[in-house]
């Protein structure tokens, strides 16, 4: 898809901040643990979401969608291999693997797919299967977990901090009675994975990076849960109202965004944080001077959208990102409009200046909403290809940019 983005616009109004891709996606898997039905609230929709509905369907599982609310009546599951094209579409399909080991103690499924930000192995994730007593296969891009010896209780240590593996080691922990997992990586996403599990019935307590399991009592009642909302949509309009205008965001959480508003407010950029709204102005702040951590240290998923707000400062910025090996490509698009970028691997120092408009391509889902925001900000009009990649992640985009004002249409 293609789209063209007039430049040099202002945006006012108000975005109301949909609920999160990060945090709906494992928990719709989740919900195949409980025989009852599960009602969950501020599901977005986008097309990752609507992937893994497909994948549910085709297990027999019977769903209702509409609006943001998601009905999910797994009674009929039945396990199938998951050779689905939609399991190599994105990223979170993964997380099957966690909830076939916990119900059916074997799993075969297409490897995942997701964002090019870079190798993206799983090897966190089959190291906890196995400390689990299971042993896979990897043979043609298809993964084969089988049960090697049944354990009752495990204690066991995730090989480094991973969104993906954490939550996933949970996931297929809810089969055991005692289970201690640590080296876990609790962003909100993952926390708002356990409330959803203790809601199920199971007994999760979270101690730092550790979570145990005491008991489960298989309550199988209905279910309801509402998604946490997007924080980093949240901050992704918060950037475009920075650069271009006024914006309130709306049913936003700011507690799970503290270190990226901490680094606005500190250099003097207009935000005004209430308990679920944020207030942002245009405003030229000092620098950005990030380097992209786990949380609750800067978001990676920021970093690209962080680096065109870097480009209209005072000073200069330096922008250092530690989590993926491939998501520098903004700054090559900054380069091609105009702006000063010194890139040496996975660090670019940024001299600010004005914006020539230039045409993109999306890459990834959140370079892609960088790309948009760099197009507001250009002297003239951008052409953006590949434009459907940003509709995995930001739920009805097209109509929220609209209506604060952005001037954006779909090329035939
Ligand atoms: C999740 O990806 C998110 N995706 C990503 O969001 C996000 O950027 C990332 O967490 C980091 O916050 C989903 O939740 C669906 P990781 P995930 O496991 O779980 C390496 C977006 O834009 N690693 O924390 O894949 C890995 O290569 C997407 O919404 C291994 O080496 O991230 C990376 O360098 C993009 N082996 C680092 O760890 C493993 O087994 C962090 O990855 C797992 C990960």
């Amino acid at each position: 898809m293609k789209v063209k983005v007039y430049g040099n616009k202002k945006v006012s109004g108000k975005v109301k901040v949909s609920g999160s891709k990060n945090a709906a996606l494992p928990i719709i898997c989740a919900s195949l643990l409980n025989k009852n039905k599960v009602v969950l609230k501020n599901v977005p929709r986008i097309s990752d979401v609507f992937d893994i509905i497909n994948i549910l369907k085709y297990l027999d599982c019977k769903i209702k969608f509409k609006r943001n609310t998601l009905i999910i009546d797994s009674a009929n599951l039945n396990y199938k291999p998951l050779l689905l094209e939609e399991c190599q579409k994105i990223r979170a399909s993964y997380y099957f693997v966690g909830i076939f080991l916990s119900i059916y103690n074997k799993c075969e499924i297409l490897l995942p797919g997701g964002c090019n930000i870079g190798k993206r192995p799983i090897d966190y994730h089959l190291k906890a299967f196995s400390d689990m007593g299971y042993i896979y296969t990897i043979e043609d891009n298809v993964l084969n977990v089988r049960l090697d010896k049944e354990l009752s209780n495990i204690d066991i240590c995730i090989s480094d901090k991973s969104v993906g593996a954490s939550m996933n080691a949970i996931l297929a922990s809810t089969k055991f009675k005692k289970a201690k997992l640590s080296n876990l990586l609790i962003e909100p996403e993952c926390e708002g994975l356990i409330k959803f599990l203790n809601i199920m019935g199971y007994n999760y307590t979270i101690h730092k990076d550790e979570v145990t399991i005491k008991s489960f009592i298989n309550n199988d009642q209905k279910v309801k849960y509402r998604i946490i909302p997007d924080r980093i949509e949240a901050m992704t309009f918060t950037v475009i109202g920075l650069l271009c205008g006024k914006l309130k965001i709306k049913k936003c959480n700011p507690n799970h965004l503290l270190f990226p508003l901490n680094i606005l407010v500190k250099n003097g950029f207009k935000v005004k944080i209430n308990k679920n709204s944020l207030y942002v102005y245009k405003s030229v702040g000092n620098q950005i001077n990030i380097e992209t951590d786990t949380y609750p240290g800067f978001p990676t998923d920021l970093q690209s959208i962080f680096g065109v707000l870097a480009s209209q400062t005072n000073d200069n910025s330096q922008i250092v990102e530690n989590i993926f090996e491939n998501r520098m490509q903004i700054y090559y698009d900054l380069i091609k409009s105009g702006i000063r970028c010194n890139v040496k691997d996975n660090k670019v120092d940024i001299v600010p200046g004005k914006v020539k408009s230039a045409n993109y391509k999306s890459y990834d889902l959140r370079h892609g909403a960088a790309v948009i925001i760099l197009s507001l900000i250009g002297d003239k009009s951008s052409f953006i290809e590949n434009f459907e990649v940003v509709l995995r992640g930001y739920e009805d985009l097209l109509r929220k940019l609209r209506r604060i004002g952005v001037k954006i249409e779909k090329i035939k």
